[in-house]
């Protein structure tokens, strides 16, 4: 009789590299997220090696087969108690913390944004900490932490490294680097050293033997990423993935990582300033709703501790005519911001409307408003609004001050000293309550302003002891709003 046997071929389909879309053909748009040419041919994995990088864990791991008995809940052992700070208060705090043993991190952002000089920076400080050398040994790892370095060079690396060190310090022999981007050797070196910490920059670099197509496609991110998973899932190493993505998902989508992962963070900023943010767009360990705030300086990222003064321009700031005080929420911190508004004659035949860090169309609507509701005559000036420090603003609670900036810019007369401005713009002219006033207003507060212009509705005196010292004029329309912004000597009629 003759014997059959079965050979799984790979087997080629097409796949929308920003959402995970599975087509059958190769097509120039993907249906699902309307990308265009985002599909892209890859190779699936074999069934055969499929199972090869399983397998080469456990037996790197020694396990026998995993306990099949479930355990009680309250017998689970905890380890939040574990949490290794970073040394970066500003990082631990979008981490929830620090790092959990065996946390799994993607770190995502666009190429050049500065994702390898934050983990480098955070390398150095953890090899620099006693507290974490002390916890490696505790959990039986090596106390060191292993780059793997799939971009640049190590010598480029260690320049980077020097750069980023205070001058005549030594470098650190904790950081450990490799230049191993096939994932099977890879995890040969990290079985073999037990390092305390895995940085892989980046995640695009990796190939493994299991997806047949090459570096940085989705089968094959796909395949490192399950392929690292047991570092931290089995070994309960951190293994933190670098890689060059988009909140968009515009390269290699993120999304297929996301739900791999324990924790997303996205270094985000504008290239051509300073400023970047590191924030969560998922936590399985903290809250989604943080933001680290840093500036890239010559030498590397440092931390802003008082984000609100880099938003707001000076001393004198709100107190020229179209300067406005406001404050936003970045996630769940409060941000105090300058707005700026200029109003000029144009002597354009249309109008100029020119807006930064706002969307065009949220300052198109406010002269609207502005106009039909108080009956200003803008049509023939020239309109620009600006946000100070180069931060976007899309918090609805800004618009009043928006508002106000415009007004204050036209007429020429500055906001009243040490006032705040916050509230949402309808279309009828109601100022519209906010979200988290007393969280806003405390940072108002600590800022040293005395007064807010506030919406009517919302009492800002729940839970907050240390917010009495602003006094609050709550307003329900634009027209009550006006008189209380600006000085008495003023009549409120002329606005
Ligand atoms: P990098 O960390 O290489 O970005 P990514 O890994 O996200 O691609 O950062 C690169 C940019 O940061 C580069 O344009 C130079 C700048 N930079 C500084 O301004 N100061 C520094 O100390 C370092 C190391 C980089
Ligand atoms: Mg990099």
């Amino acid at each position: 009789m003759a014997t059959v046997t079965k050979t799984k071929k790979a087997k080629t389909h097409y796949e929308c590299v920003a959402c995970g879309y599975v087509a059958a053909a190769n097509m120039g748009k993907c249906p699902n997220c309307q990308g265009w040419g985002t599909i892209e041919a890859t190779t699936h994995v074999t069934e055969a090696a499929g199972n090869a990088t399983q397998t080469l864990h456990h037996e790197l791991l020694g396990l026998g087969t995993p306990p099949s008995v479930p355990l009680p809940l309250s017998q689970v052992v905890s380890e939040s108690h574990n949490r290794q700070e970073t040394g970066w208060p500003e990082l631990d705090r979008v981490l929830g913390g620090g790092l959990m043993p065996g946390s799994y991190i993607l770190l995502g952002g666009d190429p050049g944004i500065g994702k390898s000089t934050l983990m480098l920076q955070m390398a150095l400080r953890l090899a620099q900490s006693k507290q974490w050398q002390h916890n490696a040994m505790q959990s039986g790892k090596s106390p060191t932490l292993l780059y793997v370095a799939g971009e640049e060079s190590p010598a480029q690396i260690r320049q980077r490294a020097e750069r980023l060190l205070p001058e005549g310090a030594a470098l650190p022999d904790a950081i450990t680097l490799t230049t191993q981007t096939a994932l099977e050797p890879l995890l040969q070196i990290i079985h073999q050293q037990q390092p305390a910490l895995v940085i892989v920059d980046s995640i695009q670099s990796l190939s493994s033997g299991d997806a047949a197509s090459p570096p940085g496609s989705l089968s094959q991110i796909k395949a490192c990423a399950a392929g690292l998973m047991p570092v931290a899932k089995g070994l309960g190493i951190p293994v933190i993935l670098i890689g060059h993505v988009t909140k968009e998902g515009q390269l290699s989508g993120p999304k297929v990582l996301e739900h791999l992962v324990d924790t997303v963070l996205y270094v985000e900023g504008d290239r051509y300033r300073h400023l970047r943010l590191v924030r969560a767009v998922k936590n399985r360990f903290g809250n989604t709703q943080e933001v680290g705030v840093f500036e890239m300086e010559g030498d590397g990222l440092r931390e802003v501790t008082n984000p609100s003064a880099l938003f707001v321009s000076d001393a004198v700031a709100g107190q020229q005519s179209g300067s406005v005080i406001t404050a936003t929420l970045e996630g769940t911190r409060p941000l105090l911001v300058e707005i700026q508004a200029l109003v000029g004659t144009s002597s354009y035949s249309v109008p100029r409307r020119l807006a930064t860090g706002v969307d065009l169309n949220r300052l198109h609507k406010l002269i609207a408003v502005l106009e039909r509701r108080l009956g200003l005559d803008l049509s023939r000036q020239d309109v620009y609004l600006n946000v100070v420090g180069g931060l976007s603003l899309d918090d609805p609670a800004t618009e009043l001050a928006m508002a106000v900036a415009i007004v204050s810019s036209l007429r020429d007369r500055p906001v009243n000293a040490g006032t705040v401005i916050l509230g949402e713009v309808g279309l009828t002219g109601e100022v519209r309550p906010i979200r988290q006033l007393p969280l806003r207003l405390k940072e108002v507060s600590q800022l040293g302003f005395a007064k807010a212009v506030v919406p009517k509705s919302v009492s800002p005196k729940k839970g907050t002891a240390d917010i009495s010292s602003i006094q609050c004029a709550e307003v329900d329309t634009l027209l009550a709003a006006l008189p209380l912004c600006f000085s008495s000597a003023h009549k409120s009629t002329d606005l």
